[in-house]
């Protein structure tokens, strides 16, 4: 092996983009050796690198032979560089891979990196077990689908720079990861103080702080593409360490926003994927969100809206499990399928249930709509003839329908039914693939009543501006404030949320008040912020995407583990380093830290 192979051989181009064009070119290749294949001597060498592969092949005569015999050795994985002439394949094109017209007639290989077995076959559609993948995760990247996707998350990356610096005046800004704690809502990361004994800082769950003081500093238009840290329980789509388009803006409304972002994701979705998403992105608030589809980030690739029956069955139905739900003051919600004769028996006496279980649902009661208008399931009965033509028009659902029912207190049968809607939806094959199915929603409530902890806490966050109509209820009644706050759905996944923010140091302290942080909690948490509001602040407001999660429904992923490099496991391990994990006794005590778990 030498390294001058590589000072007097340079690279004409990657691999992948070999074309009938090329022939006759004499040109250089490096990669991996995907296969070797000897067919009645002549070596057939399939040489990958991210961008693809290209067909390096050995004539045993050509040029007395000496490349072939090195080629006789090559195994998988091992690293080569190669020179010779671009021809055609004649009848031997294979249409499968970009380069199939071509290949390479090889004068002279040389070997840089011979390689392990490696512990699964780097191929697409394998069915390696992820803990094996992510322990050798650097193997895993080298399947062309992983190496897609992060070519595309690059691509991304310059797309968004350029949108919004070169095409809208935003600066590119960088904040802090040592800093203080923020009221985002999951559990923060900490970082012990080796000069401050006792003390730490936080990582940040997003820049939220630091974006409105470059407000208030008069930076007029930010972006960062930032990463942030929450320490929560981990989804498909949550990863304790992701990254965020982060922006904000100063002299703008809602509409501002919603337009600049509804012309990012056209322009992101055009540029990747040739899809004109028609704009402006539709929107609808989130109450209506909540009514219709029991979840504030309905996935409206299909219809199936809910229906609120509770009011028609008040003092009427007799049906037990609905009467005594009214009873305690929940609903009776409703998921009417005009076409559900397809599911059956099992779906309605043990996959709904299962599936509508860990949202706290007790039970899904059912029934079934007969050519003749009959009703029949364990319903039917529990209503009378008049009522149960009532809610049938109501629902506006015909012989052939099948409707589900949860009661219980609002948050409880909305979630359950929303996940009832999804899986039915599925089912049913109501979605068309390809479909991309943006919204807004808008006007969420200031405020969450926390039952646990007895209080106001903020839906958003608490740097949330009310909707200038309902500013004068903020005292008296909190729970009917709306928040001039947006999400973007995607396909019922959220892929951000912003709001126009408060600007005016009272206004920020009375919710803070509300939200139950003492003058003095407020003081020491946030004083500097209020403080800052307080010297001349402009209306602003901001928003934050998921990259990850967009890059995931654009590469079809299944899992942020599949456009995240180095991800974290369910368990928010890293797998391939073996992190987190022990560290040596004088590294704590420099830390002032005493752990109470023995090492080990
Ligand atoms: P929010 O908390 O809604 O807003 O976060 C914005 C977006 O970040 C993504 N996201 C996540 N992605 C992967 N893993 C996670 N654990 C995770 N948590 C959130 C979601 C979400 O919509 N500072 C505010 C934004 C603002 O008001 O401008 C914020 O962070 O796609
Ligand atoms: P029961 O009378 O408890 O046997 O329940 C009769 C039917 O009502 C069954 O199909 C249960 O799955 C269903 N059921 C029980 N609790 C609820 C509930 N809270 N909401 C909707 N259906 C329920």
């Amino acid at each position: 092996m030498s390294d001058s192979f590589l000072a007097t051989h340079k690279r004409t181009r990657m691999n992948g983009a070999f074309r009938a064009a090329h022939i006759g070119e004499h040109v250089v290749v490096y990669g991996w050796v995907q296969s070797a294949r000897d067919h009645g001597g002549v070596i057939f060498v399939d040489l990958r690198d991210r961008t693809g592969l290209v067909q390096v092949r050995f004539e045993p005569s050509h040029l007395g032979g000496a490349a072939h015999q090195i080629a006789d050795r090559l195994r998988g994985e091992w690293v080569i560089g190669a020179r010779g002439e671009v021809i055609s394949r004649g009848t031997n094109i294979n249409p499968k891979i970009a380069t199939g017209e071509v290949e390479i007639l090889c004068d002279q290989v040389e070997v840089l990196s011979e390689a392990r077995t490696p512990p699964f076959e780097i191929k697409d559609d394998l069915d390696t077990n992820e803990t094996t993948r992510l322990t050798y995760r650097y193997l895993d990247l080298r399947r062309p689908k992983l190496a897609a996707n992060f070519a595309l998350r690059s691509r991304v990356n310059q797309l968004t720079r350029r949108y919004f610096c070169e095409g809208n005046g935003f600066l590119e800004l960088e904040t802090p990861i040592l800093a203080k704690s923020t009221p985002e809502g999951a559990r923060d990361y900490l970082v012990p103080s080796r000069v401050h004994p006792g003390q730490f800082y936080a990582l940040p769950q997003s820049p939220q702080q630091f974006k409105q003081l470059f407000m208030m500093s008069g930076m007029d238009r930010y972006m960062q593409i930032c990463r942030c840290f929450r320490d929560e329980d981990l989804r498909a789509d949550r990863q304790p360490e992701f990254t965020q388009l982060d922006l904000e803006l100063s002299f703008v409304d809602v509409s501002d926003i919603r337009t600049l972002l509804d012309g990012y994701v056209a322009m992101i979705w055009k540029d990747v994927k040739g899809y004109e998403v028609p704009t402006p992105i539709p929107s609808i608030t989130w109450q209506e969100a909540m009514d219709k589809y029991g979840i504030d980030r309905p996935d409206l690739r299909f219809g199936l809206p809910l229906c609120d029956l509770t009011e028609t069955l008040r003092d009427r139905v007799e049906f037990r499990v609905f009467a005594d739900a009214i009873g305690r003051g929940g609903i009776v919600k409703a998921l009417p399928i005009p076409e559900g004769s397809s599911l059956t028996r099992k779906d309605l006496d043990k996959t709904f249930p299962e599936e509508a279980a860990p949202f706290g649902a007790k039970g899904v009661a059912w029934a079934r709509i007969a050519e003749d208008g009959s009703w029949s399931g364990p319903v039917a009965k529990g209503l009378s003839d008049e009522l149960r033509a009532e809610v049938t028009a109501r629902m506006g659902v015909g012989p052939g329908a099948l409707v589900l029912f949860v009661a219980d207190k609002p948050s409880v049968a909305n979630a359950a039914l929303a996940q009832l809607r999804r899986v039915v939806g599925e089912r049913l094959g109501l979605i068309r693939p390809g479909t991309w199915s943006f919204c807004w929603v808008v006007d969420f409530p200031m405020f969450e009543y926390d039952d646990g902890e007895k209080r106001w806490a903020a839906m958003h966050h608490p740097f949330t501006s009310p909707l200038d109509s309902d500013l004068e209820r903020l005292g008296s009644d909190p729970g009917s404030v709306r928040a001039k706050a947006y999400d973007l759905v995607l396909n019922g996944i959220e892929l951000g949320g912003g709001s126009i923010r408060i600007h005016r140091s009272d206004v920020q302290n009375q919710v803070f008040r509300l939200l139950g942080l003492s003058q003095e909690d407020v003081d020491d948490k946030f004083g500097f912020f209020i403080q800052a509001l307080s010297y001349g602040t402009p209306p602003h407001g901001g928003i934050a995407l998921g990259m990850d999660r967009l890059l995931m429904l654009i590469c079809g992923a299944e899992s942020l583990r599949d456009v995240i490099a180095f991800p974290k496991t369910q368990k928010a391990t890293d797998l391939m380093t073996d992190s987190p994990s022990d560290v040596a006794p004088h590294q704590l005590a420099e830390l002032h830290i005493r752990t109470k778990v023995e090492a080990g």
